[in-house]
């Protein structure tokens, strides 16, 4: 049993493999933490101590008590009015605008399986994979309730937790603050670990110490956003890739959000992670409920790298869906940096024929195949395949490519809409704007009003009314701003409306997977700037960067790796100089940082030299090699490219055996010192050949110690090595 309740003393015990995590209701009914770490099986309320906290206040039913007070007790989901000063997980206004709230215990009930969230994605696992506990508290006065959901998935050292609330009272409230976690540690010093960034320069690593005073990610941009990525990482000092005890959280939801770690008076550490409350405050009238997004913990005590290998076997197997879930994707080519928005039909299939004869799989036609769209001003919103500009109709293009061999993907970006376009003139009302004002436009167009259920309706209608002619086997769904009006004109209170958005986009890609199961969705925001676990359930990889640059990507692959799987890291090859950066990187390096991912490319491959398509090739027969290795191996990082000279990362099969790794020299200098490339994951003790040099190596030295990187001039050169066990 994964999850344990000693009715004796109200603990309630949750275990995964390597870790424990406890509460306990005490007797006034407070739900306290007492402990998440390492497996243990003893009982951990002795770790609660009680003084006279001057300035602390006591709650009422703790009478002459002076020495109890939340203010300094570790909670799992603290409220405002309790007389706990931190910051709360829950802030409720009632109708007599009054902010108090006073969670106790009421119930509880554990049960096989995982929970599920109404309208919102969540990791799924079957009843044999997976246990609940759901908490439920009450505040006696309002009748509001709080269940705690408690999802333990022991094999991936996962437990998630999210929250539903019901107001079982007779009055209506506003939520003005919901967060899905918090998390309180008694002593420790920790850094936190997080992921800033800006459009083509995602998810960039940055470590830094938790100290007296909140620091706080988020978003209020409607996305989860490329400036943070949300997912917090704590790790005690001295904890590095390989050792020592750290915890992840992540978000499963793709708009605004915000997590927070602080230390307080005590020393004491807390973090919390939920939805952004800015312009949040969600009405609930008496008999309502709401669902606050699911956080996905993870433990490790063998260091980062072993905690991002949690997050990405769970991610793969119990979060994205579908038929592409456990399988290699299409090699793709993709036409945006190939042609921008310059192309018709007969362009599109000369670049198909030259991608078929290179051994491409699949062709993309990315933005300006539908409405009025010769450039990024106009069309959105009219889903509507242009024959005239294409000089063919859609199935006629289906047909051809598909007579090449190739598979056909479409571009959409279904939630913006250009005031140049017929759907605009039609509807203006449909896209999100303050009343009486002039909307902010980002890329020159407007957000639609998702939050309705009219417009989710309609572009479903048009999407399929695309999808249903058949011949297309992939979607792009990309979304280009961020949200800056956020005012619905078909609703009266506007407190739950980017929440509601969030529902809609949600809707609407649940209907359309389940209408097309074997449609392959990629996600994209303008890159990745809706690179979140909410998104992975429905699409099962994601667009990781408008950055093609090979260098660039090794540092936004390498953040990105803590947090998602490789089989979601969207990543192709462009053109030299890149079209970011103008950095010029030889086509086997950007091979080698693009095969680790879902493999593609993005560039006119009809112009490239005849040595170049060739090289492209044997690139394509190489990543079909080791495609499973790289899609299912367990992930390495082996250097931090934020301080080393080299980039490299490894995957490992799990029986050990074989191992591919990539290295990318970033920099070159005079007279160069000798780097060292140390594998990681091998069996101690054996040996293994490496298919470059057809050597055999000795595991541990190779772990000790490492490669010798070959002394070679030139920037930016990569080395692949694949070593396989011998036997
Ligand atoms: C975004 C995407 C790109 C491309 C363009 C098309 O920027 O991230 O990959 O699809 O839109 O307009």
């Amino acid at each position: 049993m994964a999850i344990q309740y000693n009715i004796n003393n109200n603990i309630f015990t949750l275990n995964t493999k390597n870790s424990t995590y406890q509460m306990q209701v005490d007797s006034y009914g407070f739900l306290l933490h007492l402990y998440y770490g390492r497996k243990m099986s003893g009982e951990a309320d002795f770790l609660l101590t009680f003084a006279d906290r001057a300035c602390s206040g006591n709650p009422y039913d703790a009478g002459n008590d002076r020495t109890y007070s939340l203010d300094a007790l570790p909670q799992e989901f603290p409220c405002r009015g309790s007389g706990d000063f931190r910051s709360p997980a829950i802030l409720v206004r009632n109708e007599d605008n009054s902010c108090d709230c006073d969670l106790r215990y009421r119930s509880h009930v554990i049960y096989s399986g995982k929970y599920g969230l109404r309208g919102l994605p969540a990791v799924y696992a079957k009843e044999r994979e997976a246990q609940t506990l759901e908490l439920t508290l009450e505040d006696a006065v309002s009748g509001l309730q709080v269940v705690l959901l408690y999802g333990v998935l022991e094999e991936y050292d996962v437990i998630t937790r999210a929250v539903r609330v019901i107001n079982n009272g007779e009055k209506p409230v506003h939520l003005t603050r919901i967060q899905s976690v918090c998390l309180d540690f008694l002593t420790g010093s920790y850094d936190c670990i997080s992921f800033y960034g800006r459009h083509a320069m995602e998810r960039q690593y940055q470590r830094i110490p938790v100290s007296h005073g909140a620091f706080q990610i988020g978003s209020r941009r409607g996305t989860s956003s490329h400036q943070y990525n949300p997912m917090m990482l704590l790790a005690p000092r001295e904890t590095t890739e390989d050792s020592g005890i750290c915890y992840s959280a992540s978000f499963v939801y793709s708009g605004g959000f915000r997590a927070e770690v602080e230390m307080d008076q005590f020393n004491q550490t807390r973090m919390l992670m939920g939805l952004a409350e800015e312009q949040f405050s969600y009405p609930l009238g008496p008999g309502e409920d709401f669902y606050a997004p699911e956080v996905i913990l993870s433990y490790s005590r063998e260091g980062l790298n072993k905690l991002s290998q949690n997050l990405h076997a769970c991610f793969r197997k119990h979060l994205c869906r579908g038929k592409y879930r456990d399988v290699p994707r299409p090699v793709l080519l993709n036409s945006w940096e190939a042609f921008y928005f310059d192309f018709n039909g007969e362009k599109l299939c000369d670049l198909a024929r030259a991608a078929a004869d290179a051994g491409i799989e699949m062709l993309v036609m990315d933005d300006g195949w539908f409405g009025k769209r010769d450039d990024d001003n106009s069309g959105l919103g009219d889903w509507f395949f242009n024959e005239k500009k294409m000089g063919m109709s859609l199935e006629e293009l289906a047909d051809q490519i598909h007579g090449m061999g190739l598979k056909l993907g479409i571009w959409f970006e279904p939630e913006c809409i250009n005031e140049d376009s017929d759907l605009y003139r039609a509807h203006p009302e449909w896209a999100l704007a303050f009343p009486g004002r002039k909307p902010v436009r980002g890329r020159n167009q407007l957000v639609l009003d998702f939050s309705r259920k009219d417009v989710v309706d309609y572009l479903y209608e048009e999407i399929c009314s695309i999808l249903d002619g058949g011949g297309i086997e992939y979607l792009k769904w990309d979304f280009n701003r961020s949200i800056a009006d956020v005012y619905s004109g078909g609703c009266g209170d506007q407190g739950g409306i980017s929440y509601d958005y969030i529902l809609g986009l949600y809707d609407l890609l649940e209907r359309l997977i389940v209408r097309y199961p074997d449609l392959l969705i990629e996600g994209c925001c303008g890159g990745g700037g809706r690179f979140d676990a909410g998104m992975l359930y429905y699409t099962p990889q994601i667009w990781c960067s408008d950055n093609t640059d090979a260098i660039d990507r090794v540092k936004i692959q390498y953040g990105t790796s803590f947090g998602y799987p490789i089989s979601a890291v969207g990543s192709h090859v462009s053109v030299a100089p890149n079209e970011q950066n103008g950095r010029v990187t030889p086509l086997q390096t950007r091979s080698y940082v693009a095969m680790s991912g879902t493999f593609g490319y993005e560039l006119d491959i009809r112009g490239l030299s005849g040595e170049e398509k060739e090289a492209i090739r044997a690139q394509i027969a190489d990543y079909h090699r080791y495609a499973p290795l790289i899609l299912d191996g367990l992930y390495y990082r082996l250097t931090n490219p934020f301080r080393d000279e080299v980039g490299g990362w490894e995957f490992v099969s799990e029986d050990r055996e074989r191992a591919l790794c990539f290295a990318v020299m970033l920099e070159v200098h005079g007279n160069m010192t000798v780097n060292y490339l140390r594998v990681k994951g091998l069996l101690s003790g054996r040996q293994y050949r490496c298919e470059a040099d057809g050597k055999v190596y000795d595991a541990d030295i190779l772990m000790e110690v490492g490669l010798p990187f070959p002394a070679k001039m030139g920037e930016y050169r990569a080395y692949r090595y694949y070593l396989s066990l011998c036997k």
